[in-house]
């Protein structure tokens, strides 16, 4: 019997037996069943892990504008679609008129007349694209242009947005305000994000704010926007930056011109003082870790710059950037392993932290309202 991967594969036309037999009835399906389980299980097995909420615009969110820029980017989107729809029912009309006109009728004979160049046809099939196209340059640089000045009379508030490996950083230079993740404006304000990043290229991106925005290392990139209507809106980056760039999530939450500054007011404030025997516990190991190295909480001597400040942590909507819920329970997972959550995260996992100390830990941070 020869073992060939074509009788394998094919048969030789005789009843299978023995070895073949084997690897025909039983050792195939089997292939085949595992790999149907790692391609159909293995993302179910990742999506089973919860996941906080998230919802990025519908695909139409520029067409539904919050933002005068946003705006702007919608009347251009329409001014593309009504030319394209001239050529697309000018050319369509062409083709069934010659279609209908100049088919072939019984009766007729021989070739239809032939035509070699026609310089006024030549002409017009030159100049029209031409002047279609112009038309088009002109209202895209006239928009660009509108996008991407600032705007004039009033001062803007200025927000550094950064982005990290992976998550986002937004300053608030003038307020004196370090967050991140969730980044808060007014609405009805101009705004001037300056987009920067720490370590490689990103993409900042909220659709209902602006167009995408790459953020470059030693680069200001320039967002001017103003929001019309108070809401939450969801944004992450939109450039692939390593392992983690799926979980690079945050938030542009639109706030009244006084809700805004109370959410100022209370950024401002330093980090809440432990209350309960466990939150004092929680902040002790927190204090004398290496947690300290990379996190700052205002008004402890915690006051690491390479992660995000957690000063007020316990009041944003998730934990490593969109990748768990704030809960305690979830805080206490990302401790003791973040990878769990977000595989590849620069944080390192602590295993040799007792349940008790997570416990502890988690009370504290998430006391950081
Ligand atoms: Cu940062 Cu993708």
């Amino acid at each position: 019997m020869s073992l060939s991967l074509r009788s394998l594969c094919l048969g030789d036309g005789r009843p299978p037996h023995g070895v073949l037999l084997v690897v025909r009835r039983i050792a195939w399906p089997l292939a085949g069943g595992v790999t149907g389980l790692l391609i159909g299980g293995v993302p179910s097995i990742a999506l089973a892990v919860p996941r906080p909420n998230w919802n990025p615009g519908p695909p139409w969110a520029p067409l539904t504008p919050h933002s005068s820029e946003m705006l702007q980017i919608s009347h251009l989107f329409w001014v593309m679609l009504a030319l394209s729809a001239i050529i697309f029912v000018g050319v369509t009309g062409a083709v069934l008129y010659s279609a209908f006109k100049f088919s072939a009728k019984p009766g007729d004979e021989g070739e239809p007349s032939q035509v070699y160049g026609d310089r006024r046809v030549e002409i017009a099939w030159t100049l029209v694209p031409f002047l279609i196209l112009i038309v088009a340059f002109g209202f895209t640089v006239d928009y660009i242009h509108n996008i991407n000045t600032p705007p004039s009379g009033s001062h803007p508030l200025n927000i550094n947005a950064i982005g990290h490996q992976w998550w986002w950083e937004f300053d608030y230079p003038t307020l004196g305000v370090t967050t991140a993740d969730e980044v808060h404006v007014p609405a009805g304000v101009p705004l001037h994000f300056h987009v920067q990043s720490y370590d490689v290229i990103h993409s900042f991106w909220v659709p209902e704010l602006q167009r995408q925005i790459d953020a470059n290392p030693g680069q200001d990139n320039a967002v001017f926007a103003e929001m019309s209507t108070p809401g939450t809106y969801d944004g992450m980056c939109y450039e692939y930056c390593g392992e983690a760039h799926a979980w690079m999530k945050f938030r542009l939450v639109v706030q009244t011109k006084r809700t805004f500054s109370d959410w100022i007011k209370h950024e401002r404030t330093a980090a809440a003082t432990p209350t309960t025997g466990l939150q004092k516990l929680g902040q002790r190991i927190f204090l004398h870790t290496t947690c300290v190295n990379c996190h700052a909480i205002t008004g402890t001597s915690a006051g690491g710059a390479v992660g995000p400040n957690l000063t007020h942590l316990g009041s944003r909507w998730t934990v490593g950037a969109g990748a768990a819920p704030m809960t305690t329970s979830a805080l206490e997972q990302w401790i003791n392993d973040p990878n769990y959550f977000k595989p590849g995260v620069n944080m390192p996992p602590y295993p040799f932290m007792s349940q008790k100390q997570l416990r502890a830990l988690a009370a504290y941070l998430i006391s950081l309202k």
